[in-house]
């Protein structure tokens, strides 16, 4: 990274450098974090915080105490023209050439300092949509290294948009996915619902244990060896071969050994067609090719389809009201949360906004008994911080009803307090 005179230089990216009062104000005080102690919520379970200010203040105290995340969670300003990115105070309408710099000037120190706040296994996600996406990727790609860069997730926010559109309905946005060491990465997997998936339909006698079976091949055109090709005796007593002879291209699937073992523990399945006798193997619901019971399990896909007016609606069924607009739904969050296996992990997002990813941690933590603990810091626009990421949050913790009357059990294993930025007296 060049930073000449006024101007950043990263990455192919080229942008005017604009400073921010907040630069200064860190540069000129002693900063630290004061309680709000009238504020603390539970009594018990893993610690969260709300630190209200802005986060480049609160960043930059979380790195001096020597912080560490593991995972990192951050929906910024998409910077849309329309009321939601603030620079010294003034908000950019849509038609301002210096909108994309500034942004980007903006997301670029906080993002640095995101880095160093990363765990060494830890993991960055990012929420954007088309109109910052490419620069947010490049200006990660020089941040993070292209090398980690994990995924650009798609992720479906909304539906039946298509009468309000132009040429397109969109109906997509985005999250950026970086580790701060791809190859020390591991996402859980999704497991697969082998229990609904047709591809299953025929059933033996041992149904209950192995569960439904499909037919798989046992001849097979792959990377040949001798060890695979041999002659299999048919219940007509005929011999078979692969692919019809000895020899390359066919062989089985399967070796000799495993082939016997297989017809006696009743994986084999012989069938005669019209073009002479055919050989396939077994694939069931639960258990593997060695009469294992498995859990099936696939990388998750970068397809994701998480609602925005569900996110909308939880908020207003804590708060009863709709002061904080495009909330992001609490799954999404347990999405992500759950893709790190280490279920006592640490958890920043920095644009907490109405707090979605403080909720998630405390019901993921509910769901799989874990004790993962999440800081959130947000800046008190519109008294947000105090009423919508605090209400929201120790409504969570203590209990609420919803619009529809519904009671809705405290998550109180749950501690919260709540920390301003202030200057060291
Ligand atoms: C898009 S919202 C985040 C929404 C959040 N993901 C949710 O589910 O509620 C971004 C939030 O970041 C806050 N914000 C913007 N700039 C900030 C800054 N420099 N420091 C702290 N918070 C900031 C905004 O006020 C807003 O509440």
């Amino acid at each position: 990274m060049k930073n000449k005179s006024n101007f950043i230089h990263l990455n192919g990216l080229y942008w005017e450098n604009k400073a921010e009062e907040i630069e200064q104000f860190i540069l000129n005080n002693t900063l630290s974090f004061k309680e709000v102690k009238i504020r603390k919520v539970g009594t018990t379970g893993p610690k969260h915080r709300i630190i209200e200010g802005d986060n480049l203040g609160g960043l930059h105290l979380l790195q001096q105490n020597k912080e560490k995340f593991d995972l990192i969670y951050i929906d910024p300003p998409y910077n849309t023209g329309n009321k939601d990115f603030k620079y010294t105070d003034a908000y950019f309408n849509a038609e301002d050439e210096s909108r994309h710099s500034t942004w980007s000037s903006f997301m670029y120190k906080r993002l640095q300092k995101a880095k160093a706040l990363l765990s060494a296994n830890g993991v960055i996600f990012l929420a954007i949509d088309d109109l910052e996406q490419a620069r947010l990727k490049l200006i990660c790609d020089g941040i993070f290294g292209e090398q980690n860069f994990v995924a650009n997730f798609i992720r479906k926010n909304k539906a039946g948009s298509g009468h309000d559109s132009k040429q397109v309905a969109v109906e997509f946005d985005y999250m950026l996915c970086y580790a701060n060491n791809i190859n020390t990465l591991v996402f859980n997997q999704e497991i697969v619902d082998v229990e609904n998936d047709k591809k299953y339909k025929h059933q033996d006698k041992l149904v209950k244990k192995r569960g439904k079976y499909y037919l798989r091949d046992l001849d097979y055109k792959g990377s040949y060896s001798k060890t695979l090709d041999y002659e299999i005796t048919a219940p007509d007593g005929s011999t078979l071969q692969s692919g019809g002879k000895i020899g390359k291209p066919n062989t089985w699937r399967w070796g000799k050994e495993k082939f016997d073992w297989g017809v006696e523990n009743d994986y084999i399945v012989f069938k005669e067609t019209p073009k002479g006798w055919k050989v396939y193997i077994k694939q069931y619901q639960f258990v593997d090719n060695k009469d294992q019971v498995r859990v099936r399990k696939l990388p998750h896909r970068a397809l994701i389809d998480f609602n925005n007016s569900k996110g909308s609606n939880e908020l207003k069924d804590i708060l009863k009201q709709g002061i904080f607009s495009y909330p992001k739904p609490v799954d999404l969050l347990q999405f992500v949360i759950d893709l790190i296996p280490n279920n006592n992990c640490k958890i920043l997002d920095f644009f907490a906004g109405s707090g979605t990813s403080l909720h998630a941690t405390m019901l993921q933590n509910k769901k799989d008994g874990g004790k993962r603990s999440c800081t959130l810091i947000t800046n008190n626009e519109n008294k947000i911080c105090e009423e919508v990421t605090y209400a929201r949050n120790k409504a969570a913790i203590e209990g609420y009803e919803t619009r529809k009357g519904k009671q809705v059990e405290g998550l109180k294993e749950n501690q919260l307090q709540y920390f301003k930025v202030v200057v060291k007296k």
